[in-house]
């Protein structure tokens, strides 16, 4: 038996369970690895809650989670390349997410098909890989979209968030001028030691009056309802808008004058990573946080068995950074 956090109806982080599990036989292909850390996305949460709603038909019970990194205990038929003792990371491809077609990463063991992982090389530490993780991943392919030269300058929203705060580095790492967003005055001093050029709170003014309409260049959007029009507004003739997240809602206005000029919308989600993609990815981003272009975001580390306390968290955006679930000491 293994432990894991499971779920069997939607809503509040009290529908967390932590429950004994039985670990299916292996199937050809498929790797089994201890896990080491597995972060809480707001993913997780929107799915818990029921905002975003699991598409198979039995969703319950349901193990969420949708990354981890951990060492291989067990491998498959046909499995090459990689063998036991090796550590991994895997993300999304289905794991755990609204498909609810392969159990999630918050318990003891995670199952998955061995292209669905990247091997750590011995100076990758475990804990930084999957903390720069599923966020940074976003993030690299957000700000990557939106096509920018040396010196433009990209709007990132939600910036104290998981994506938000990759997108950040990401951005000045790439040479590009940030403005980062938050509604809160107490996450600035955080904004600061990323790196941001400047920052806007939301709270005491929309970004309509703090930035001139068409003065920006590109907007990584991570919040959704409550900024997305100021956002298009901002953006200069041939600006382009990479949506990537929705924290405030998903539900967007936006007045059809503001689509009567050259900007561009467009958007990236995970959900069509692939293991090749993974790999390409995570190699980048491991690159630039091992020559210090970029930092591990700052992380904090609790046991499986405290899932409800990391949902509430993160839910009340009373935290910053990432939290990890670690199995707890047996
Ligand atoms: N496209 C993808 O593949 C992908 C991958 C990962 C995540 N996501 C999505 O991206 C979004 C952000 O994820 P995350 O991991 O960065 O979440 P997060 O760590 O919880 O951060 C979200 C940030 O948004 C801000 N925020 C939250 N609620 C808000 C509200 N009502 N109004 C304005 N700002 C608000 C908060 O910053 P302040 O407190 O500083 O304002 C918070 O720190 C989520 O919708 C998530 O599902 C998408």
């Amino acid at each position: 038996l293994a432990k894991a956090v499971q779920f069997s109806e939607y809503g509040s982080p009290a529908v967390l369970n932590f429950v004994d599990i039985e670990l299916p036989p292996l199937k050809r292909d498929e790797i089994r690895f201890r896990v080491i850390a597995a972060p809480v996305n707001r993913g997780d949460i929107e799915i818990r809650s029921g905002s975003r709603k699991i598409k198979g038909k039995e969703p319950f019970p349901c193990i969420p989670g949708l990354e981890a990194v951990g060492q291989i205990t067990e491998c498959g038929a046909g499995v090459h390349g990689i063998k036991v003792g090796d550590y991994v990371i895997t993300m999304m491809q289905k794991l755990g997410g609204i498909h609810g077609e392969i159990p999630g990463s918050h318990q003891e063991f995670v199952t998955v098909n061995v292209y669905a992982v990247a091997k750590l090389l011995d100076n990758h530490a475990p804990l930084d890989a999957v903390a720069l993780g599923l966020t940074s991943v976003t993030a690299l392919n957000g700000i990557t979209r939106l096509g920018l030269h040396k010196n433009e300058t990209v709007l990132i929203t939600g910036a104290s968030g998981g994506v938000g705060s990759a997108a950040v580095q990401i951005a000045k790492a790439m040479n590009f001028k940030v403005i980062a967003t938050t509604t809160s005055s107490s996450k600035i001093g955080y904004l600061n030691s990323l790196g941001a050029d400047r920052i806007i709170n939301t709270e005491e003014q929309p970004i309509s009056e703090q930035i001139e309409s068409g003065k920006v260049d590109g907007v990584l959007d991570t919040v959704g309802k409550k900024t997305f029009a100021d956002c298009v507004r901002t953006l200069k003739k041939g600006g382009k808008l990479c949506s990537v997240g929705a924290s405030s809602g998903a539900n967007i206005e936006l007045l059809a004058w503001e689509l009567m000029r050259e900007v561009i919308l467009t958007g990236y989600s995970s959900e069509d990573l692939s293991g090749d993609k993974l790999r390409a990815d995570l190699g980048q981003l491991l690159e630039w946080h091992g020559s210090g272009r970029i930092t591990t975001p700052k992380y904090e580390c609790m046991p499986l068995s405290e899932a409800i306390r990391a949902h509430e968290l993160i839910e009340s955006n009373a935290h910053t950074g990432r939290i990890l679930l670690t199995p707890d000491a047996r």
